[in-house]
């Protein structure tokens, strides 16, 4: 079987652990893409010296040029400026939504065969200006958020309950911020109920952390924000697409009128397959995490409208 081709937009800390891991799992030969002159060439170069110390087996390369992108399968996307302490993901749409811009005008000339794989922030809305922007079928754009927010969620349930991470499972909803809707019901260790194993105040503390966790990180760095845990909930979507495993991942999709939700990219439960998105899971929500759900989407939408204003889409 021929190699499969990975492309990496954005070259920073995101980008380049993403590069790392893709490597490490041999999942294809990478190509990291960023503007910074020789940055992307020199992290590429020090990665394929890697290979011979860890036992990968795989090309990685470098550029500033989208045309090293050609004939890639899957392409992820990190570009795009990081939220800083006290900075609302929403002071970043213009920025990032100009930066999208640019990296799905390569894409679209040089890989406009590949999936798309949006990490870069504010997510919903990145995932909307990626799709708007590439012309592709919904189901060839998906965005990661929700494998991210159900590892933190994952992380604090085996912390608190002293058990191994393998062994929790769990389910987040909703837009990648405040908003999202953790599903305690559908969070088990084991296959035991989570609400049998933690009080119900704990377990809202725990929501509570996820709900901000990727804040947490980010006042602990100073600068930058988290990168090891979005870069390896990434990985986990791109193997689950080019193995064809068909995991089924909390990702962030565009509904077209799942949960009675039109034309907004927001985190469910979806299949992830050779096609991208092979479908999507609608679960039988209780009332009032329905109504959390659409106003998670309604906040979405209304960063989708603005980012149109702002880019004349
Ligand atoms: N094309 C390619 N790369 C770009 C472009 C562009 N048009 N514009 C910016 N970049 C690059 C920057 O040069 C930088 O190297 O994107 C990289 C971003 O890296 P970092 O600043 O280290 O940010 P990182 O922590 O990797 O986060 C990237 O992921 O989790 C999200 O909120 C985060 O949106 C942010 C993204």
């Amino acid at each position: 079987m021929a190699r499969r081709k990975i492309g990496v937009i954005g070259g920073g800390f995101v980008g380049s652990t993403t590069a790392q891991r893709l490597a490490e799992r041999e999942l294809g030969d990478v190509v990291l893409i960023d503007i910074i002159e020789g940055m992307p060439q020199g992290k590429a170069l020090d990665l394929a010296q890697s290979g011979p110390v860890e036992g990968y087996d795989c090309t990685l390369a470098g550029a500033n040029d989208y045309s090293a992108l050609a004939g890639a399968d899957i392409v992820v996307i990190t570009a795009g400026i990081p939220r800083k302490p006290g900075m609302d993901r929403a002071d970043l749409l213009r920025t990032n939504g100009e930066i999208m811009r640019s990296v799905i005008d390569g894409t679209k000339r040089h890989a406009p065969e590949a999936i798309l794989v949006v990490i870069s922030n504010p997510l919903d809305i990145m995932c909307w200006a990626a799709h708007r922007l590439s012309g592709l079928p919904r189901e060839r754009v998906v965005g990661m958020a929700g494998v991210l927010d159900t590892a933190r969620f994952r992380t604090f349930i085996a912390q608190e309950l002293n058990v191994s991470v393998k062994d929790v499972q769990a389910m987040v909803l909703g837009g990648h911020g405040d908003s999202m809707v953790p599903l305690p019901e559908y969070a088990s260790v084991s296959g035991i109920p989570l609400q049998q194993l933690i009080p119900k105040e704990r377990l809202q503390a725990l929501i509570d952390r996820t709900r901000h966790g990727g804040a947490e990180i980010v006042n602990l760095l100073k600068q930058g924000s988290a990168f090891y845990a979005p870069s390896a909930s990434a990985v986990a979507m791109v193997e689950s697409i080019l193995k064809d495993q068909r995991r089924l991942l909390p990702c962030c999709c565009l509904l077209d009128g799942e949960y009675g939700i039109r034309g907004t990219w927001v985190g469910v439960p979806c299949v992830l397959g050779a096609n991208g998105v092979e479908k999507l899971i609608v679960l039988d929500l209780a009332k009032d995490e329905l109504a959390a759900l659409r106003a998670s989407a309604d906040g979405v939408a209304k960063g989708q409208k603005q980012l149109a204003e702002l880019m004349k889409l």
